[in-house]
């Protein structure tokens, strides 16, 4: 995500905040920028593309200043341009600030500050922060770090920030809500880091900021307070005593697991803002202009590869079933070259973590040519895919480092899931049932959070199959999609042989290959297909197979009949799937890792599939 770095001491903060950008690096970012206390005002410079380029902008001008804060920005609301890029500054430059994080109610507060007369320049929920803030200051005689701590109790959403003023040049103000922020001291000099990587150089005494704290940095020392109420802070000085590359990968031996874990917070940032537990739907901005022929579409086809192609499959399921829409899935590669029919009345979703990928980018143009509305699903703000499409909704998961895709997966089956959530209502779904899946899906971060924690059943299934060479995935319903991505997942990292199926299928020709060597996985919760599952568990076990199972509650029959059984909490059955395919990615990790493999770059594949 975003990266936020601050420097206040006594040397040129230039070159610091420059190395301190360049940790940064490895979160992910298209724009980077840095403001200065400099000649009696703030100096803002910031640049779309590599921090190389700031830093080139930066060689011409001789910066004397040694307070300043810099910024990578990971695009979420607005494309990756310089004007977009942190950091903001207000109507007369007088404040800058640099945010990580999604302001859910943006709208809300442009509009009220729009009305008061202010311009904004940007497409970013940022922006609004700036104003929010300068305008507190300017009109309530407020010191600077009040009108913060006020501006801030009015937003709702997710921030780390830092802000500057220029009546202010020998402060800096950090807060948190959501977003890390962590405070290094050094020899009367101070730093701000979104993690610790752009710190640990300088310092190896940190502060961690909790939720809803805020930090006054001055040369004389800083001041944690409350955001809620000004209460002064107890700090912790830690010590830090991680390397560069674990802070990184925060403390996970790979990217993967790193970003298996961050669904916990990814899953909630997708629906951050978007989903309504009252009226039990969802608000979908990026695609509200073309509503209405949304809405009056007679079929939709979904195309995409790879992860991104089960994510659609799930996709269907759930908008012909709660909707009631028909929907075709195809595989990009082939939905490009092959007869469809397309028309005005159809809209065509294009699902793709990068935004980039050849075959789904010609199968879009092939959509629009053939005059049907295009939909962008895509992780990526402002690529080929998202900027092409008549309209879109980003999944908000955070770049994605590892090769084999997790959390943009269960980012796309979240907006999925909203997007029928929000079908169905227009159409037929009742408002108890919406509410219901409204409900379930605001429950997710902590459901994952369980699963996360209770890992060492699915460790253990992997360390006792470690030697496998084939392994059979079953679901069905929903849950076939799940079965063929944890089925992906496995080949992808670990190279071996696994393929996924709907359950019943099996009869059909899987169940040739079962033998005492083959572990299949079964995800069996217990919904209307529960019975039939049942079954197709006993026929593996009368042939001797491994029967590796995941449920949303461990009964006796199941007990019987598995030789491992990891259960994850129960939920609402439209939205098992973004829960089920969890322990498939940790299980795929567990046994790559034990097979020696290199888990984040697999060989022979790539993160995003540019050539056709
Ligand atoms: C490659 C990646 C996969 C990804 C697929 C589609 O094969 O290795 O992880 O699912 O491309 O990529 P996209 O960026 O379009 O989702």
């Amino acid at each position: 995500m975003c990266g936020i770095v601050g420097y206040l001491g006594n040397k040129p903060a230039t070159p610091i905040l420059i190395q301190g950008l360049k940790r940064l690096e490895y979160r992910g970012y298209d724009s980077a920028g840095i403001a200065l206390y400099e000649a009696g005002g703030i100096q803002v410079v910031k640049r779309s593309g590599k921090v190389r380029a700031l830093e080139e902008v930066l060689q011409s001008q001789a910066f004397t200043a040694t307070v300043g804060m810099a910024h990578t920005r990971w695009a979420t609301h607005g494309a990756p341009t310089d004007e977009n890029a942190h950091p903001h500054v207000n109507g007369d430059g007088t404040t800058a600030l640099i945010h990580n994080g999604i302001v859910e109610n943006y709208q809300v507060l442009k509009h009220q500050l729009q009305k008061k007369g202010i311009t904004f320049r940007t497409e970013t929920d940022s922006e609004v922060l700036v104003h929010l803030i300068s305008d507190l200051f300017r009109s309530e005689q407020l010191s600077f770090s009040e009108a913060v701590r006020i501006a801030l109790q009015k937003v709702i959403g997710a921030y780390g920030i830092v802000v500057m003023n220029a009546s202010q040049p020998d402060q800096l103000v950090a807060a948190r809500m959501g977003s890390p922020l962590v405070l290094g001291i050094g020899e009367g000099e101070y730093y701000l880091g979104s993690d610790a990587s752009p710190i640990v150089d300088h310092t190896r005494n940190v502060i961690y900021l909790d939720d809803g704290e805020m930090v006054v940095l001055t040369s004389d020392g800083y001041e944690i307070k409350k955001i809620a109420d000004n209460q002064a802070v107890v700090p912790t000085v830690t010590e830090l005593t991680w390397s560069v590359e674990e802070i990184e990968k925060g403390h996970f031996p790979h990217f993967m697991l790193k970003e298996i874990h961050d669904q916990q917070q990814t899953i909630v940032d997708t629906m951050r803002g978007r989903l309504d537990l009252e009226a039990g739907t969802a608000h979908l901005g990026g695609i509200q202009d073309c509503l209405p022929r949304i809405e009056q579409a007679s079929r939709f086809y979904i195309t995409a590869c790879g992860t991104s192609w089960h994510a659609g499959l799930i996709g269907k399921y759930l908008l012909e079933e709660l909707a009631g829409i028909p929907v075709h899935v195809e595989y990009a590669s082939e939905f490009r070259y092959r007869r469809t029919i397309l028309d005005s009345d159809t809209v065509v979703i294009a699902i793709s973590q990068s935004g980039e990928t050849a075959d789904t980018l010609a199968a879009v143009r092939k959509a629009k040519e053939e005059g049907a509305l295009t939909m962008g699903i895509c992780n990526v703000v402002g690529s080929s895919i998202a900027r092409e499409t008549h309209c879109g909704i980003y999944t908000h998961a955070g770049p994605e480092i590892g090769v084999a895709s997790t959390k943009a997966f269960t980012a796309q089956v979240t907006v999925l899931s909203m997007l029928a959530l929000m079908m169905g209502r227009h159409n037929h779904l009742s408002l108890a049932e919406g509410r219901r899946i409204a409900g379930a899906m605001q429950s997710l971060g902590d459901m994952t959070r369980k699963i996360l924690s209770n890992s060492d059943p699915i460790e253990q299934v992997a360390r006792e199959n470690a030697l496998a060479e084939h392994f059979l995935y079953l679901g069905r319903g929903l849950n076939f999609p799940v079965a063929l991505e944890g089925a992906l997942k496995l080949k992808e990292i670990s190279y071996i042989h696994a393929e996924g199926y709907p359950a019943a299928e099996m009869k059909h020709g899987p169940i040739a290959l079962i033998d005492v060597k083959m572990p299949v996985v079964f995800i069996a919760p217990h919904d209307s297909t529960y019975e039939k599952i049942l079954s197709n568990i006993q026929e593996v076990k009368s042939r001797k197979g491994r029967t590796i199972i995941l449920t949303d509650r461990i009964t006796s029959d199941l007990k019987e009949l598995g030789d491992y059984l990891i259960e994850i909490p129960t939920t609402h059955r439209n939205i098992f799937p973004i829960l089920a395919v969890i322990p498939l990615q940790l299980l795929a990790y567990y046994l790559a890792v034990l097979r020696g493999c290199n888990v984040d770059q697999p060989r022979n594949l790539a993160k995003s599939v540019t050539v056709e």
